[in-house]
């Protein structure tokens, strides 16, 4: 099968998608304290989902029961809202997705309750440039696989962190898990040449410890199976018909962000 390519049109509504999925994420960072549990916070996300004129598309998928995850200090991915109550020093990832006229949006962060250790810090700012850097060497005519090559380098550029090797980023479209899947590592130059109209949600995960992962008998929270605390970030980005980049998850597009690193974002949907 093809990777979707996207008319503008409907790269717009992917915009309005992913606008939705961050706005949602503010609200719910903006929530983030001790003593709130995680049930809380996807109420909060759904409300603001359904507010924004969405559909949850993590809500139902393959039965997931909640509108976002939250994975909390050992748990890297797909943490299952509930009673759990955040606690000082947690380290919080929050992924979100939303549909607006069938095209979807899928986008997360990291954060740390007070009081922040610096070593956790560190890590959260790691992961995240990480992901800049990926979306950096994901331009039009490179290979898919310069990003998740990108990704790995920057991250051990800055230290010993562990990479999860069994999830990754993947295509976005009018579903929310499409080809190609992205890989966080590997060498450079392999796989499909990135084209105008392409849509790919990146999401590095990193541990402090090892790569290695388990799920949990939920059949959903990802943790480490060396009980090593991770971070998680995530964007959806496209290549616009003018071949440029634009951050589709991103108030500014990623302008600010991809300057620093040499790469200009596209006008067309601003
Ligand atoms: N949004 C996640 C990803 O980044 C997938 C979440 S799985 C769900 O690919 F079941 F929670 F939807
Ligand atoms: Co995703």
């Amino acid at each position: 099968m093809a990777i979707q390519i996207k008319t503008l049109d409907q790269l717009k509504s992917m915009r309005q998608a992913n606008l939705l999925v961050r706005s949602t994420l503010e609200l719910v960072r903006a929530n983030i304290k001790a003593g709130i549990t995680t049930s809380a916070l996807d109420a909060i996300a759904e409300a603001n989902i359904k507010r924004g004129g969405g559909i949850s598309n993590f809500k139902g998928y393959h039965g997931y029961p909640a509108v976002i995850c939250v994975s909390v200090n050992d748990e890297i991915v797909h943490g299952i809202p509930g009673d759990r109550m955040l606690m000082p020093g947690d380290i919080v990832s929050v992924d979100c997705g939303a549909i607006i006229d069938g095209w979807h949006g899928d986008a997360a962060f990291t954060v740390i309750v007070d009081p922040v250790d610096s070593e956790h810090a560190k890590m959260l700012e790691v992961c995240e440039e990480s992901l800049w850097h990926g979306i950096a060497a994901g331009v039009m005519g490179a290979k898919i696989s310069d990003i998740g090559h990108a990704i790995e380098k920057y991250i051990n550029s800055q230290g010993e962190y562990g990479i999860l090797r069994e999830y990754g980023g993947h295509g976005i479209g009018n579903a929310m898990h499409m080809e190609p899947h992205i890989l966080n590592f590997g060498k450079a130059g392999h796989g499909p040449t990135i084209e105008a109209g392409m849509v790919f949600a990146i999401e590095p995960m990193i541990t402090l410890g090892s790569e290695k992962t388990k799920v949990l008998e939920d059949n959903w929270t990802v943790v480490t199976q060396d009980k090593s605390y991770g971070a998680h970030f995530e964007n959806s980005y496209c290549i616009a018909p003018d071949g440029k980049p634009f951050v589709l998850s991103v108030e500014d597009g990623g302008k600010a962000q991809l300057a620093r690193l040499g790469i200009e974002v596209s006008s067309l949907l601003s």
